[in-house]
């Protein structure tokens, strides 16, 4: 079943304006860019830096909005879905980012960060969440301990296994992760993919693994793309992972 799906995506930001503001050039970055993720299954894209990656993931995620193109989330567009629908998709395509420092809110404590999405989205008691964000912080790789101090008393590679909380304790179907080892101590990078791997075995999210480094896509996806100039092409399908 495709569980995330983006047609004929096009979109290009204007470099120069005359001197009444008028777009005079535009730089096209992506151009017709189709993508399907089966569920379960884990799809990487790979691209240079500045080659668009960021921005399509960002368009996936409904952060930024396509010149053409749709995205549908289990066959509906999400530009057209009512709020029911549109919220099932906020809830289950959930994002991990390249920098956990700018991503998690440095006010909130640890167990806020993790329980936010929870308290957005559904109606659970206070003693429910806690026990929810404590078992997702184990999966994680957290000690409870952590609960209770801000962003910037944890370690780089702690903010990145809280960002990751924070999307897995929603159950998602998909984890659009984008870089998500690029900003992490090489010792760090390893173990950061080893519980995205683990995570998959415990809770069968579809990654979309979107890297610029062929060693970090190759170990976690089934299939993958390379974006390069704008346009995406398939280069590999099946069962190439390493080990
Ligand atoms: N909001 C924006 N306005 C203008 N140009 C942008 C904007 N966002 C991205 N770009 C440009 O689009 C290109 C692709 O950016 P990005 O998606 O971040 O690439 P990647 O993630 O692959 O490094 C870059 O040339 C970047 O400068
Ligand atoms: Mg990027």
């Amino acid at each position: 079943m495709v569980v995330l799906e983006c047609r004929d995506i096009s979109i290009s930001y204007p470099v120069k304006r005359d001197f009444f503001g008028r777009v005079t050039e535009k730089i096209s970055v992506l151009n017709g860019v189709s993508l399907k993720l089966e569920k379960g299954k884990s799809t990487g894209i790979l691209g240079d830096s500045g080659c668009g990656k960021t921005t399509l993931a960002r368009i996936l995620l409904d952060l930024e909005k396509p010149d053409t193109g749709d995205v549908f989330y289990r066959g509906n567009s999400i530009y057209k879905m009512d709020r029911k629908e549109y919220k099932s998709y906020r809830v289950n395509v959930q994002a991990v980012f390249q920098n956990p420092y700018n991503s998690l809110n440095p006010r909130m404590k640890v167990k806020d960060i993790v329980a936010e999405g929870l308290r957005i989205n559904f109606k659970f008691k206070r003693d429910e969440i806690e026990t929810m964000v404590r078992s997702t912080l184990s999966s994680c790789g957290l000690p409870d301990s952590i609960m209770e101090l801000y962003p910037h008393q944890l370690s780089g590679g702690q903010r990145q296994r809280v960002a990751i909380a924070r999307a897995v304790i929603l159950k998602p179907e998909v984890i659009i992760a984008d870089e998500p080892t690029s900003a992490l101590d090489v010792s760090v990078q390893s173990q950061i993919i080893n519980l995205f791997i683990e995570l998959q075995e415990t809770f069968s999210i579809s990654y979309l693994f979107i890297s610029h480094n062929p060693a970090v896509v190759d170990a976690l996806c089934d299939d993958l793309y390379v974006l390069d100039k704008g346009k995406l092409c398939y280069v590999e399908s099946g069962d190439f992972k390493s080990g």
